[in-house]
């Protein structure tokens, strides 16, 4: 009888620990939720020509965004799970839309700090990788973005629940703010068929997938397998790199899947690119 009282009492008062425990990381995470960010951001670096625009639509459509935003940037609720209701903003300038609020300063802050005009910090949105994008292409991307037609659709906001606290107070891994890389250098790489240019391009596009050094990671899809090791490509070729983004399929003949890796959407990138990736490649 005494020892299952024991039992007891060390399993309560762990129960009562954990409890206090949660109690106060769901107050951490709440207040990392609320707590605001001041940035300075006034770059006038959004041009407006028709180039820039076809660049920047390059970009939109090559980065992920429509699987947060919406194929027409109209806006998505992309997850409604325990942690939150994730709910990717309508980009366009339509009702619910941001388009016709938002200063270029206020853009280029949300995209590549993850920090909201009113200075909340965004969740989930991936600023983190986008942080890289460099001056002409984030730039281009604004300009882009505010020629969007207009798409009504009026949305809940993103909701932080309860157990998303929880895993916020544990770890900041779901807010973007402050972005934690905002002193990190961009790489500064001039647009040609160089392992340069290939890395710059990698870090923007592909590593939010294939992790850092792009040694292989986890992608932002739960539902994905893991995006792997991409110095297996040293043995296949130049070559076969380059028909892999044609039809999805390894020199062993096996097919990616191409809804949890794009290549049919990196046809966009055309052999220059995808060269110069290549050649990034080779130096891992
Ligand atoms: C993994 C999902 C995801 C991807 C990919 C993504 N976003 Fe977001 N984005 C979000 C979420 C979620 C929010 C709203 C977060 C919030 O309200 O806290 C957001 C917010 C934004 C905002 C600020 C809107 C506001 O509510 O003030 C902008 C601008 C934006 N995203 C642009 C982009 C662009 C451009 C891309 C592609 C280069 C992109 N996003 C890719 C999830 C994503
Ligand atoms: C949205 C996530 C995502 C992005 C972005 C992404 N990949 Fe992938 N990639 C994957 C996943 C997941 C796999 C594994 C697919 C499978 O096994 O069906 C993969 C597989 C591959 C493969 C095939 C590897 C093999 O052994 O067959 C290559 C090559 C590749 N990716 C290159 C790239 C390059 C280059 C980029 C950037 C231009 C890129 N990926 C961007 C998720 C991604």
């Amino acid at each position: 009888m005494k020892v299952l009282k024991l039992i007891l009492g060390v399993l309560l008062s762990a129960l009562v620990l954990a409890g206090i425990f949660a109690f106060a990381m769901i107050g951490k995470g709440g207040s990392a939720f609320e707590q605001t960010y001041s940035m300075e951001y006034d770059d006038a670096m959004v041009p407006s020509d028709s180039r820039s625009l076809q660049l920047g639509k390059f970009i939109a459509e090559s980065h992920g965004c429509q699987g947060c935003h919406g194929k027409d940037f109209e806006g998505l609720i992309f997850a409604d799970a325990p942690p939150f209701l994730a709910v990717g903003t309508n980009l366009t300038s339509g009702a619910g839309g941001i388009g016709s609020t938002y200063s270029d300063a206020d853009w280029l802050r949300s995209i590549r700090h993850g920090v909201a005009p009113d200075g909340r910090g965004l969740m989930i949105m991936p600023s983190e990788v986008y942080y890289y994008l460099n001056d002409q292409e984030a730039g281009a991307l604004v300009a882009y973005l505010k020629s969007l037609d207009p798409v009504d659709n009026e949305l809940p906001s993103f909701e932080l629940r309860p157990l998303g606290k929880l895993i916020m107070g544990v770890s900041d891994d779901m807010s973007t703010a402050p972005n934690h890389m905002r002193d990190a250098t961009r790489i500064e790489a001039e647009r040609g068929v160089t392992a340069e240019w290939g890395e710059y391009r990698s870090t923007v596009m592909c590593q939010v997938c294939h992790g850092g050094d792009m040694q292989g990671g986890q992608p932002p899809d739960p539902e994905s397998m893991m995006a792997p090791d991409m110095r297996v490509v040293k043995s296949w070729g130049l070559d076969a790199f380059l028909e892999f983004f044609e039809d999805g399929t390894n020199p062993s003949g096996v097919v990616s899947s191409a809804q949890f890796m794009p290549w049919d959407k990196f046809s966009y990138l055309g052999e220059d690119e995808l060269t110069a990736i290549y050649m990034y490649l080779e130096t891992l």
